[in-house]
Parts: C-alpha cells; structure tokens; sequence
C-alpha cells in the first residue's frame, strides 16, 4: 500500500492588516484585554472587491505546488476545508479547480470548520493510500471577517476570527518513506450551539429572511468559556491518542503545530506537555485565528523560517465548532 506524504506547503493572507487599536474604534475592547486573553496583536481582514475565497486559496496552492514542485496538471483531486465559502452553492473547491485551470478533477469541501484542515489531510490520506489518486491539493481557507459582529455583542468573537488560506501538496510515496503515519478524527454534536453559525438556514421558511438579519443569526456566535474548556481537554487527549497509536513519546516530536484558536490554548497544551518553545509553533499573534486556514498557513510559515526540515516528527491537532477535534502525526 502507498503512503501519502507532504510535498509542499504555501499560504496566502490578505495585505488588510487589524491591530487591536483598529478594533477598539468599532467596538468597547483595548488591545490589553485582547492581547492578555487570546494573544492576538494584529490580524488580516479581506478587502471587498479585491480578496476571495477562490482568489487567496488558489494563491497558497501555487505557492504549494511551487514548493512541491509539482506542476498543477498533476493534482488528481482538490479536498478544501472551509466554512466561509465564496458561494452558498457550490463549494469552494470546485471553484479553485476553475481558478487553476484544472480539467474536470473531482473536488470536495469539508465543513469542520477549525478541524477542518486535518479532516480534509485525512480524507486525502484514505484516497492515496488506497491507490485512487497520486497527488491531492488539500486546503485550508477562510474569510471570518465578513460573518463577525464588530458590535460590543460579538466582540469576544470579532477580536479573535480572521481571514487567510493555507494549501498542501498531498503525493504517494512507497510505504517505508516519511510520510503521514496516522490521524485521528472525533466529534460531539451535544455542543453544536457553544460555537455555530445559523444562517442561511434551510430549515427556515426562507433561507435569508429579514428576521434572520434582525437577530444577527448570520454572525459566528461562541461560548468562549465552553469551547475553552473543552479545547484544552481535547487538544492533549487528542495528541496522546496520535502518539500512543504510533508508539512514539512528547519529547520524540520535532514540532507541535496547534490550531491557532488562542494563544492561551497553544501555551496551556505546551505547558502541559512540557514542551520547550521551540517546539510549538505559533503564529496567532500577527495572523489571528482563521479556522480551517491555520494548520496549512502555519505549515507553510514553518517550513518558511527553517521550524520543519526532511524527515521531522510533525504533529498537527485542532480543535472547534462541532464540537470538532482531531490530530494528525507525520514525517516531513
Ligand atoms: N474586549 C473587552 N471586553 C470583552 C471582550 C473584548 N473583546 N469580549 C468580552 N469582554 C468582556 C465580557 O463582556 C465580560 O464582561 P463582564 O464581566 O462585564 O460581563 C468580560 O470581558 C469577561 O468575559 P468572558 O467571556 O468571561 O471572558 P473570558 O475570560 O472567557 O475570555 C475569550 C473570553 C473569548 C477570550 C475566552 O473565553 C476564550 O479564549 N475562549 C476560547 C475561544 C477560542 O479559542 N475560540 C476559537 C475556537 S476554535
């Protein structure tokens, strides 16, 4: 049986840059109280008109292809992570197929929102290794800006959701290379309203109607402290099962790249593990949480400054909207 491995990584965020200082114009927040309960400094916003789904998450991909040095003509399939899709219907990764030119591919979205990236490494993983494709972009992208309540009501979520795309090059190796060794994927739909979004809803008379948009029910809508709570527990659990299934230990691994959910989070799972810093990568601070985009942006930014070399233990774990959480261990 073949194994899949990462060939190349890139990302693309919008130029719009957000500081805390911005936020605090729109709404009653300081970038104190930002920086002091997510980590967050500044993070990018999409400009209307110029930035789209579509436009970003096909500028990661040929970054990845670059990198992967893969021509596109090559990807037999697209598996695209997002919950911020350019259209209702049909899904972003039909759209990227059009951007890139690709002939008549089979593309999938994944809407696991910020487990969305590692479901959809995992989707593509079963379709490599059961020999049906040889090389699959799986990306992760978002535009959360446009779905935020920049009132005092959702600033708990404005200050922390962002936009940006991340993609990976996704080819089949023999099995005895480096390559994906296994992931793990779970969910518990008892908490589906801690972190959700309603609209455009199909179980309402109509999808958009002006009731809807008099009660905001097409914002992101979070219970901070649930989703806190239940993040920190599943993160670790969610890692140790990776580790355990591989029979590898914490200190083994070359870097842990969290889901930039919080900065709060990263730094609680990494204390917990005993982890140095060197060893976790964060980029929430500048880039902000962009849900299924920060797995695949961050990839991209560690292999970047150096943080991921051939051959390295990676392991990459999320947790989200569902509740969602899952994990996945590699060799570069
Ligand atoms: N600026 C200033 N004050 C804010 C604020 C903001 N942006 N957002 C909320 N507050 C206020 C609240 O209204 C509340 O005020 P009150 O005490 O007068 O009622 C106070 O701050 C504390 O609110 P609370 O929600 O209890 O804060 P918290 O310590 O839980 O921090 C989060 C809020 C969202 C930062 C925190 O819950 C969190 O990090 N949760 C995880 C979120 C996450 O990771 N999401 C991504 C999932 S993938």
């Amino acid at each position: 049986m073949k194994k899949s491995r990462i060939l190349g990584a890139g990302h693309y965020v919008p130029e719009r840059i957000v500081t805390n200082e911005e936020l605090s114009k729109m709404m009653d927040t300081n970038n104190e109280w930002i920086v002091e309960r997510t980590g967050i400094h500044e993070r990018r916003w999409f400009t209307p008109g110029v930035d789209t789904l579509t436009n970003m998450s096909a500028k990661a991909s040929r970054m990845a292809l670059k990198r992967a040095k893969v021509d596109p003509q090559e990807i037999d399939f697209i598996v695209f992570a997002t919950i911020t899709s350019d259209y209702f219907v049909p899904g972003n990764g039909v759209l990227l197929q059009r951007e890139l030119g690709l002939t008549s591919i089979g593309a999938i979205d994944i809407k696991n929102a910020c487990s969305g990236f590692i479901y959809a490494l995992s989707v593509a993983d079963q379709f490599i290794k059961t020999g049906m494709y040889k090389k699959i972009l799986v990306v992760g992208a978002e535009i959360q800006s446009s779905g935020l309540d920049k009132s005092n009501e959702g600033r708990s979520s404005a200050v922390i959701f962002a936009d940006g795309a991340g993609a990976v090059v996704l080819g089949a190796v023999e099995n005895d290379q480096p390559g994906i060794m296994s992931t793990h994927l779970h969910s518990e739909g008892t908490h589906a309203e801690e972190l959700y979004c309603i609209g455009p809803s199909s179980s309402a008379e109509v999808r958009v109607s002006q009731e809807l948009i008099d009660r905001g029910d097409f914002f992101l809508k979070m219970n901070g402290n649930a989703v806190f709570k239940h993040a920190i527990v599943r993160f670790l659990e969610v890692i140790q099962e990776a580790l355990d299934y591989n029979g590898v230990t914490k200190e083994e691994v070359d870097l842990l790249v969290p889901h930039q959910a919080n900065l709060r989070i990263s730094q609680y799972i990494q204390q917990k593990m005993q982890l140095p810093d060197e060893k976790v990568f964060n980029n929430i601070m500048y880039l902000g949480n962009t849900t299924a985009g920060t797995i695949p942006i961050a990839l991209s930014e560690a292999w970047e400054q150096g943080r991921i070399k051939e051959n390295d233990l990676i392991c990459l774990a999320a947790f989200g909207s569902g509740f969602t959480w899952a994990s996945a261990l590699l060799r570069w």
